[in-house]
């Protein structure tokens, strides 16, 4: 696979890829670039929510590169917490244009925002006339989108309004919000978009397997698309934690090494969560996804998830690893 100079990213994967999944991913399996925190939300209030800041403080994310995602529809809360997160001494900030949960689209937020490219558009002008200045004068900002709200082809009106402004790196789910995260993504439209961009792009979107990475690459050579810089995965990187280092070389993750990345993850929660309640919940959450790593585990993944009590669950885990 060719994959000089492409970057690997890993998704921002609310509920699952914070610190202490990331910080266990870095030391385990080398070879991602750059790690996007699920989105912290910026309004009027002026503030973060002390769990979501805790998760982007550089002491608790040592071991790797981290850009902070931010969920914002208004410029001005955009523009304050991109002057937060550069405070902190971050390089770059992502702007979330693709959750689809309810509660956030009907705030016009996330994909709820590609509802209204205009106010996108004036939204932009805002953001990039403070950026350059000031304490936004280090800052690089970045796009995670979208391809619309119910028509794909909604993604070609999108592309005009990226190129208007100088996004860093403006990584595409070819999906529209009406797809939520199923059925195929919509190559075609990403392809064009692709095309057009004037911005370098990531792709993002079920990569599960080297072998979708490399067939990716192949449909979009870099001879033909300059543009396409890097690739993220979220639900395939942590179903398969090595996947990246796959794509650099390397050997698929072997139970061992699974075992040692589950120990490290499991000790990175129980030293943040005081109560085991919620450790539990925080490890089966993760096994939602992770679990697929093990198709011949059935019992034992089924015994994870009716664990009650930490004995249980780490019995029912040593079981999985032990296992067929
Ligand atoms: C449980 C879950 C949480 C997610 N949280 C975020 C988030 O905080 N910010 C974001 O931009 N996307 C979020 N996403 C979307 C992923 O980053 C990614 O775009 C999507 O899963 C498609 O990529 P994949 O097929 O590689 O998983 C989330 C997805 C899932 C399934």
């Amino acid at each position: 696979m060719k994959t000089k100079n492409l970057l690997f990213l890993a998704a921002p994967m609310e509920g699952v890829c914070g610190f202490p999944w990331r910080n266990a991913h870095a030391s385990c399996f080398p070879g991602t670039d750059f790690y996007y925190s699920p989105f912290l939300t910026a309004t009027a209030s002026r503030a973060f929510r002390k769990r979501e800041i805790r998760d982007v403080l550089p002491e608790n994310n040592g071991r790797l590169h981290l850009v902070p995602q931010i969920m914002a529809s208004d410029p001005g809360d955009f523009i304050w917490a991109a002057r937060e997160m550069s405070a902190l001494g971050y390089p770059e900030v992502n702007l979330n244009l693709g959750c689809p949960s309810g509660t956030v689209v009907r705030k016009g937020r996330g994909a709820g925002f590609l509802r209204d490219p205009e106010a996108l558009d004036d939204f932009f002008a805002e953001v990039f006339s403070a950026a350059g200045h000031g304490e936004m004068s280090e800052i690089r900002i970045s796009v995670k989108t979208r391809i619309g709200v119910a028509d794909p082809s909604e993604g070609l009106r999108l592309i005009a309004v990226f190129n208007r402004y100088p996004i860093s790196l403006l990584t595409i789910h070819p999906r529209t919000l009406r797809d939520g995260y199923k059925g195929p993504v919509h190559r075609d439209i990403f392809r064009e978009m692709l095309r057009q961009s004037r911005n370098p792009v990531c792709y993002n979107g079920d990569l599960r397997a080297p072998e979708d990475v490399g067939s990716l690459l192949a449909a979009f050579p870099a001879e033909e698309y300059p543009q396409l810089t890097a690739v993220m995965a979220g639900r395939g990187l942590v179903s398969r934690p090595s996947l990246f280092s796959e794509c650099r070389g390397g050997a698929r993750a072997g139970r061992e090494k699974l075992r040692e990345f589950h120990r490290e993850v499991l000790g990175n929660y129980r030293a943040v969560i005081p109560e085991e309640d919620n450790v539990l919940f925080k490890m089966k959450e993760l096994w939602g996804m992770f679990g697929e790593e093990f198709p011949n585990g059935k019992k034992a993944l089924k015994r994870i998830r009716k664990a009650r009590r930490m004995d249980e669950y780490l019995a029912a885990v040593n079981e999985l690893f032990s296992g067929e």
